[in-house]
């Protein structure tokens, strides 16, 4: 009796275990394309891609934007142009306002919409009024960083 029960767990465990593989599948977390695909450009023009982002040396301290994008995004982000609870952010950087918005927006997104910003305001809209997680503590080099990584896809 105590087998049975056991074997049946066995089988309910492996069961959710392939569940969640069929689920990555079909949400197109597994690529097997990507090997195919071109090389996404920042806006510099310059290639930036899964085995090209090096971390930035700024004044003798490294930056790696990738470490800091999977801590503080992916529960909302992807790399790639995949929209989750956010915009998937591959490509960002040509999309947003230039100047000082990307780090207004990074540190305090709620501020800047009632600031009454007009893309600020629209992206919210899109996104049904979801508020992104304020990030206080980002250094401007440390958005440079996150988002150079995530603009370019992997
Ligand atoms: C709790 C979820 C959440 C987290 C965590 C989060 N974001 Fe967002 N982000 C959003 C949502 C939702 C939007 C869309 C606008 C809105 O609803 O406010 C957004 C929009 C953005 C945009 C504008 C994208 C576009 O297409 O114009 C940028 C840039 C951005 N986030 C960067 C970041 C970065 C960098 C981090 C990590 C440091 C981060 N976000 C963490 C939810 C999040």
């Amino acid at each position: 009796m105590k087998n049975v029960l056991l074997l049946g767990m066995l089988l309910l465990f492996s069961g959710c275990l392939k569940n969640q593989w069929e689920e990555r599948l079909e949400n197109g977390d597994v690529d097997f394309d990507s090997q195919t695909e071109t090389t996404p450009t920042n806006t510099s023009g310059s290639p930036v891609s899964k085995s090209t982002y090096t971390p930035a040396v700024v004044d003798g301290k490294t930056i790696d934007g990738k470490a800091l994008f999977k801590v503080n995004c992916t529960s909302c982000h992807s790399a790639s142009t995949k929209r989750t609870t956010g915009p998937g952010l591959q490509g960002v950087l040509s999309r947003i306002p230039g100047g000082d918005w990307k780090y207004n927006w990074v540190r305090n997104s709620t501020k800047l919409i009632e600031s009454g910003d007009a893309y600020a305001n629209k992206i919210f809209n899109d996104y049904n009024k979801s508020i992104m997680t304020p990030f206080p503590a980002l250094s401007n080099a440390e958005i440079d960083e996150i988002l150079r990584y995530a603009d370019g896809g992997q």
